[in-house]
């Protein structure tokens, strides 16, 4: 297949009406901290039980479009000794894979992060790829605070996304484009568009300036929101501030947005993800690419151990199916209980 008839048929899999992404790519300290609060070691084998568990759910494909995997997954085993991108495909679901090594303080401007994992990012791609990757992310993150993110960081993250965007459609993987604006701290809701506003304007500047076609990205931001330490805003603010936000600055040419989840409880993530669908026509799909509000449950249920295994699929599935409906405005609280 050519490249662009892949990129075309990949993000077709991916961006599907009822159905988001689930982000299972946790690095080892982040998955780690998950596991502890569950009361379970953090060990490979744990790590392969747990995701090949969530992945084998019956039914995830009617929900879940693709898994964003992390590199150590992608070279497991399930608990059926399938390579885990089978298991996925046999469930109708896109492997995908995380990419960027993470993030450092950004020399020079103290607050403010980058995102590192360029280097030989060519050559890892083509190695996922035999993996059975067709998709893959890259993550930079931005801190709020009153003189934060600089114009330096909106910059060099920007710069960081939009060349790792073009290798990977220059190889036939779909790049998952993601600028989160972190929610911890005390800012407020205004505050938080503002700096979404200019963080996503910056990134689609990059974009541009490398040449990476729009309609095979997906961009996958956070809600405008107001920071952690502030009352929270309803769900029909954020949507607000969100779109207002995003019909600014996100070219119609995207396929699709899909959101992160970024420390909103299960339900809220549910809930604002339906307000953000019931405001009528918009020019993309708008979906979830969560990590924790998708998994909180399952994890809980889990807890270590494959005893739970069927109560464990359930919660997943449960969270699955409730942000399906949510992509189509059908969501309400009372399908909870
Ligand atoms: P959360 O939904 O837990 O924020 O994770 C999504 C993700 O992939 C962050 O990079």
């Amino acid at each position: 297949m050519s490249v662009q008839n892949e990129l075309r048929s990949t993000i077709q899999d991916l961006v599907q009406p009822g159905k988001g992404i689930l982000a299972a790519d946790e690095s080892h300290p982040t998955i780690a901290k998950r596991f502890k609060a569950v009361n379970v070691e953090p060990t490979e084998d744990k790590r392969r039980e747990y995701r090949s568990l969530i992945f084998s759910t019956p039914e995830l494909g009617e929900f879940i479009s693709g898994v964003i995997l992390f590199e150590e997954t992608l070279g497991q085993n399930s608990l059926d000794n399938l390579p885990m991108a089978k298991l996925l495909e046999s469930q109708g679901i896109v492997p995908g894979i995380k990419v960027d090594k993470g993030k450092k303080s950004l020399i020079n401007a103290p607050g403010d992060e980058i995102t590192y994992g360029l280097d030989g990012l060519d050559d890892r791609l083509e190695a996922y790829k035999n993996q059975g990757a067709r998709f893959a992310k890259w993550r930079g993150v931005y801190n709020i605070a009153d003189t934060l993110p600089s114009r330096a960081a909106m910059e060099a993250n920007a710069e960081m996304l939009a060349r790792y965007a073009a290798l990977c459609q220059a190889m036939g993987i779909v790049p998952i484009v993601e600028p989160e604006v972190l929610i911890d701290g005390d800012h407020t809701i205004e505050r938080s568009a503002q700096v979404n506003e200019s963080v996503i304007a910056e990134v689609f500047n990059a974009l541009r300036r490398h040449r990476v076609q729009l309609e095979s990205i997906i961009l996958k931001p956070s809600m405008v929101t107001p920071g952690k330490a502030c009352a929270k805003a309803s769900p029909e603010a954020v949507a607000e501030a969100t779109l207002r936000v995003f019909r600014n600055v996100v070219p119609a040419a995207v396929p699709g947005i899909s959101f992160l989840s970024g420390g909103q409880t299960p339900e809220e993530a549910t809930l604002n993800l339906n307000a953000l669908n019931s405001l009528g026509q918009l020019p993309w799909h708008l979906s979830f690419s969560y990590g924790r509000a998708l998994q909180e449950s399952a994890q809980k249920a889990w807890a270590g151990n494959l005893n739970n295994s069927s109560e464990t699929q359930s919660a997943m599935l449960k969270r699955a199916r409730l942000n399906g409906l949510a992509t189509k405005g059908q969501y309400a609280p009372d399908m909870e209980d």
